[in-house]
């Protein structure tokens, strides 16, 4: 356990908080352990009907950790991400989003299976795959096009362009546009709102929306052997490298 995830329960609401400022939040394999666990235990707990994910002020998620990509690449570590998306798909209460901030990689992509999403009017929205030599996961590659259509899908899952959040608004990604220092506030309303509904209706009604979720699983599995091609290649492993090297 570490404090770079941080887990409340704030009556039928269940937060789950990224906590590595310093860092704008980019997932560790622990960090996922725990976002997997504490999902799975809201999930199968009947006392939780909601849960919120938050982030720090300025920084909702900068993605999985590149360091962390380049350890994956050189055979030194076995993600784990898979067994968070696997949790993210299967959770069976509602998923509610502050993005108060930043929202890159992953930070974008799991917005695509919350039911509720508040943005910062401040927070932006990227997907820079391509230019790490990457690709698409999470199941994007076809919830984004069903959501917003091939063309902004292309522009964002493939030309890594960002949106601001009144365009992934637009883009059916974010629910409620909100000053920053509102998002947890309004984040939790909605949390706490859907929690005081009936749990039965809203737990039979959320799966009728989502529909059958074999193909999201299957899709997941489909980008993650692509992806772990991709982690391997020279256009990945130079992409990680620069990164990592940008500041000395
Ligand atoms: N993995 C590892 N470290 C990361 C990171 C990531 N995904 N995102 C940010 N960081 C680190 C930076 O290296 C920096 O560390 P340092 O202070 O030790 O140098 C720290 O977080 C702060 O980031 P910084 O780049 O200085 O902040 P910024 O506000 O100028 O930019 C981002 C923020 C998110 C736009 C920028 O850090 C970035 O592009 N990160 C990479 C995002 C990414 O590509 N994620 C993977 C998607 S698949």
């Amino acid at each position: 356990m570490t404090d770079q995830v941080l887990v409340v329960d704030d009556g039928a609401v269940r937060i789950i908080r990224m906590n590595r400022p310093e860092k704008k939040n980019a997932l560790t394999q622990p960090m996922y352990a725990q976002m997997t666990r504490a999902l799975n235990e809201a999930s199968a707990s009947a006392a939780i009907r909601a849960i919120v994910f938050a982030g720090a002020p300025g920084a909702f998620c900068a993605g999985s950790d590149i360091g962390d990509f380049l350890k994956a690449a050189e055979g030194g570590l076995k993600p784990i991400t898979v067994e968070f998306l696997n949790a993210l798909v299967r959770n069976q209460k509602p998923l509610i989003a502050a993005v108060g901030g930043i929202a890159v990689g992953i930070g974008t992509t799991m917005l695509l299976h919350c039911d509720y999403v508040v943005a910062a009017a401040t927070a932006t929205f990227a997907t820079p795959f391509t230019r790490l030599g990457l690709i698409p996961e999470a199941a994007s590659s076809l919830l984004a096009p069903m959501r917003m259509g091939h063309t902004r899908a292309f522009a964002m899952l493939v030309m890594g362009r960002p949106l601001a959040a009144e365009q992934a608004k637009a883009a059916g990604i974010v629910n409620e546009v909100v000053e920053a220092a509102a998002v947890d506030d309004v984040a939790l309303n909605a949390a706490r709102e859907i929690a005081a509904l009936p749990a039965g209706a809203v737990a039979v009604s959320r799966a009728l929306l989502r529909g059958n979720l074999d193909d999201v699983l299957r899709r997941i599995d489909t980008e993650r052997t692509h992806f772990k091609d991709r982690l391997q290649s020279d256009e990945a492993r130079a992409a990680f490298t620069a990164f990592l090297a940008r500041k000395t």
